[in-house]
């Protein structure tokens, strides 16, 4: 039967003939020098994401060893293959412009190629949830394996970490309190190993949350990337890959509505990024759920952040690994926890989190009863500027501007806000409100992390830290502040924050999760018919980019194509 065909037997390329195919394929992979014995056992693919410019994959050539080593150990046949790569700093014009792209990508290779289970590899922030998107939408047997945090640097005897103190130690610049020296050198110990980004930034709260969800062995996701437990995890991950493979573990067993419930109290615990909700969103898109995002701010006022690491706290990845990884967040969380929901190991969350070695004594994940912050890391906000929802990272900003009330000081583009946020004749003063167009998905497009808007340099260098700012951007995980995110619908296609002008009042309110424009519905109906779309541009009509601005979902879907939801999945027979 095609539906139970299983190793080199699968996917065979059409000629009408299927022994010729199997014939044809044999003689080609022979040239790679296996025998019969290895082309009968049960093959397991492995991503390879490595490349010159993803330094927070460096290690994956090592980690392709390591399970490979647990593949063949368990009695498959491991073959590596390339996807499409994704670093922060090098995907232009942002790498979430290019994430659907890797996961057309991975699904398609997983699809195409004869595997029985495959190992994701991937770690950066967009590549995790590309290569589950697409393992989703294939929904063959799968294990992820993120490459792991970074060690921290020292400056002077700082601790330092990318990218939250990046941010930091730039604002200092700008306000004129260090000079060209000396960030300089912070440049150099920014970074200092391979590894993601080892605060609690995208990367970091997506291992977790994929940990959460189920789709990673237990423990995987805190290790550092240089340590040899991680390659003992790789190892374990690649062994546990042939056995998914014969117990035929899909992805939409695993992936389910609890499971990502799961996820979902594990970032509002973590105090982990906002960036986590849009891809948790297109993942879930991916299998036909819909993350509602009025019960994750319910699931927010009841869900305290635990665990003390930045940009909310003080502590790096690798202190919560020294803590015990996530386990110690999951036991802290296990009354509000889905403990049914399956997971790679073929047990439950529950049996998982109780096979866990008891913890220690330490002071990374806080008790239930005595949090970093009561409440969830990430609040959602409605109002009139933001029908379709918007966020805010309450857990890493000024607590005194939560409830704010200031002048709308406007930029109409990315282009418009680098040209004269530094103007000395701009005006602004410490109580406005920062507002960004353009900046959402179709807008720039790609939805940049332009959202942390800098604080202009003249209130920087009088000593202002933090503004409220709104845009429809997005934020890196890593940064602080009172920034209001992923206002939907977003400003080029005609939603309110197109219309907001200059001097308009605005009124943030975090614990009553609102986000009004103070300005009469008349006016702004009037507004509304005067406004005009923004003008195509050139390279719009060609290519990836016309099949991007034609297809992308709002922030509130996941900025996932239309036509990759789970509607329109196909299914690898089975
Ligand atoms: Fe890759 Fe931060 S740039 S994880």
């Amino acid at each position: 039967m095609a539906s139970r065909k299983r190793g080199m037997r699968r996917g065979l390329t059409a000629y009408g003939d299927e022994e010729f195919s199997l014939f044809l394929r044999k003689a080609f992979i022979k040239a790679m020098g296996y025998s019969d014995d290895a082309l009968e056992r049960p093959v397991v693919g492995i991503t390879n994401t490595y490349s010159g410019f993803n330094a927070c994959h460096r290690t994956v050539p090592e980690l392709i060893e390591a399970v490979k080593r647990g593949v063949m150990l368990a009695g498959g046949l491991p073959v590596e293959f390339p996807t499409i790569t994704l670093h922060e700093s090098f995907a232009h014009p942002t790498s979430m412009y290019l994430r659907n792209l890797m996961a057309i990508d991975t699904e398609e290779m997983i699809r195409a190629q004869p595997l029985d289970a495959v190992v994701l590899i991937g770690g950066c922030d967009k590549t995790v949830p590309a290569l589950l998107m697409g393992a989703a939408s294939a929904n063959l047997p799968a294990i992820a394996l993120v490459t792991g945090p970074m060690l921290t640097g020292d400056h002077h005897g700082e601790r330092l970490g990318a990218c939250t103190d990046c941010r930091r130690f730039w604002a200092r610049y700008r306000a004129g309190e260090i000079g060209a020296g000396e960030i300089n050198a912070v440049n150099a110990k920014l970074a200092p190993s391979a590894g993601t980004c080892m605060v609690m930034g995208t990367a970091s709260t997506m291992a977790l949350c994929t940990e959460a969800l189920g789709m990673m062995l237990p423990g995987g996701a805190c290790i550092p990337a240089v340590m040899s437990e991680r390659m003992r995890h790789a190892e374990a991950s690649g062994a546990r890959a042939v056995a998914l493979a014969k117990e035929r573990l899909t992805p939409d067993k695993i992936m389910t509505p609890d499971a990502f419930e799961n996820a979902l109290r594990v970032l509002l615990a973590a105090g982990g990024s906002t960036n986590a909700i849009v891809h948790l969103a297109a993942m879930a898109g991916r299998l036909g759920i819909a993350i509602d995002l009025d019960r994750f701010d319910r699931m927010g006022r009841e869900t305290p952040v635990l665990a003390d690491l930045k940009p909310t706290g003080q502590h790096y990845m690798e202190d919560l690994e020294k803590a015990g990884g996530l386990v110690t967040i999951l036991r802290e969380l296990k009354p509000l926890l889905k403990l049914k929901a399956l997971t790679v190991t073929g047990k439950t969350l529950g049996e998982n989190i109780a096979a866990a070695p008891p913890g220690w004594k330490q002071d990374v994940v806080q008790p239930f009863r005595k949090p970093i912050f009561k409440e969830g890391g990430i609040a959602v906000l409605r109002g009139n500027l933001a029908p379709g929802g918007a966020i805010i990272k309450q857990s890493a900003m000024d607590p005194r501007l939560a409830r704010h009330e200031g002048r709308a000081v406007v930029f109409e583009s990315l282009e418009d806000l680098a040209g004269r946020i530094d103007d000395p004749g701009l005006d602004v003063h410490a109580g406005d409100i920062l507002v960004l167009k353009g900046a959402g998905p179709k807008g720039a497009p790609g939805m940049p992390e332009a959202g942390y808007i800098p604080i202009p340099r003249k209130l920087a260098r009088t000593g202002v830290k933090d503004m409220v700012r709104i845009s429809d951007a997005r934020m890196s995980g890593t940064a602080y502040g009172a920034i209001v995110l992923h206002v939907t619908p977003e400003s080029a296609i005609g939603g309110p924050l197109a219309l907001v002008n200059n001097g308009d009042r605005i009124r943030l309110d975090v614990p009553a999760r609102r986000l009004e424009l103070l300005v009469p519905g008349t006016e702004l109906e009037a507004r509304r018919r005067r406004w005009k779309k923004p003008r195509p541009r050139k390279e719009d009509a060609r290519g990836y980019r016309k099949l991007f601005l034609e297809s992308v979902t709002q922030a509130d879907r996941g900025c996932d194509f239309e036509f990759l939801a789970g509607e329109a999945t196909i299914r690898i027979p089975r």
